[in-house]
């Protein structure tokens, strides 16, 4: 191989390996979140609808007030155990806009179709309100951000007082969880922040896990019923693999004596 053959493998050995290390020292900075037990993982795992029913009431009661969820319906509430009834007057609680009678721009009351009510008419108002931070939608944060539900737990739980010499910015709070450990979220729950309605004790950590196990079934309410269904399809694979070896064996009965 002459030398300049040589230098080129070289390089794109060196350009293939440089990424790998970057990722390696990025690993490093990494914050570790805590594991929570959460009812929906693992292969048999569903929600606990106790839990995500104190979720949803978390969520109306706090995270709705900055954060949206456009991408859920009302009717998804169905999913971890709220009446058709219970829905609708969920729902008919906020004000959609619709055309009235006249031709005028009105309001009419939300239904079990419609998508949750937003807290602001678009981006830049939620901003205004909020120092210049956007609240994520939460629709899909679970999914959107490595950790899920852990993630959100942790995030919920890990407000401190700023080690000293880290100076915070404008408005910012210190979170153990949050890359960069600044958050424009000051801390959204504490101990007996609502009144749950089953009567649970309403502790900061029940509080962050019932609302995390609610986000989490927002962001993959069909969850169950893929289990369900790849539970089936396993089962149905082990029995054709029982028929297909029997029937091997029939069909080469004669051949093997
Ligand atoms: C007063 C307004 C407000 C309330 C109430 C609020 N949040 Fe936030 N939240 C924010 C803002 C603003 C941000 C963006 C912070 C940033 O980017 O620095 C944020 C960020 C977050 C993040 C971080 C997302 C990320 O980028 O990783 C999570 C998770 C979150 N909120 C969950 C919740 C939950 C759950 C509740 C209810 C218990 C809640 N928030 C209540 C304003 C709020």
């Amino acid at each position: 191989m002459n030398i300049k053959r040589f230098a080129i493998l070289g390089a794109v050995f060196g350009a293939l390996l440089l990424p790998a290390t970057f990722s390696a020292a990025s690993a490093e900075e990494e914050i570790s979140l805590p594991k929570q037990d959460w009812s929906f993982s693992g292969p048999f795992g569903s929600y606990d609808k106790a839990s995500a029913q104190r979720g949803f009431q978390i969520y109306k009661e706090v995270c709705s007030a900055c954060h949206s969820m456009k991408l859920g319906y009302y009717r998804e509430l169905a999913g971890i155990g709220l009446s058709e009834a219970q829905i609708k007057a969920v729902a008919a609680e906020q004000t959609f806009p619709t055309i009235g009678d006249d031709g005028q721009p009105a309001e009419r009351p939300g239904t079990p179709a419609d998508h949750f009510h937003s807290p602001f008419p678009n981006d830049k108002a939620a901003r205004a309100a909020n120092n210049g931070a956007l609240p994520p939608d939460q629709t899909l944060l679970t999914n959107a951000r490595e950790g899920g539900a852990d993630y959100i737990y942790a995030l919920l739980t890990g407000y401190e007082d700023a080690p000293a010499g880290v100076k915070l910015g404008d408005g910012m709070n210190y979170n153990k969880y949050f890359p960069g450990h600044q958050i424009g979220m000051a801390a959204p729950l504490s101990d007996d922040r609502v009144e749950y309605a089953d009567g649970t004790k309403a502790t900061l950590k029940q509080e962050a896990h019932d609302v995390a196990t609610f986000l989490a079934y927002m962001s993959n309410p069909e969850l169950e019923t893929r289990k369900r269904l790849g539970l089936r399809i396993l089962m149905f694979l082990a029995a054709l693999t029982c028929v297909t070896y029997a029937v091997k064996r029939q069909i080469w009965s004669d051949v093997h004596h």
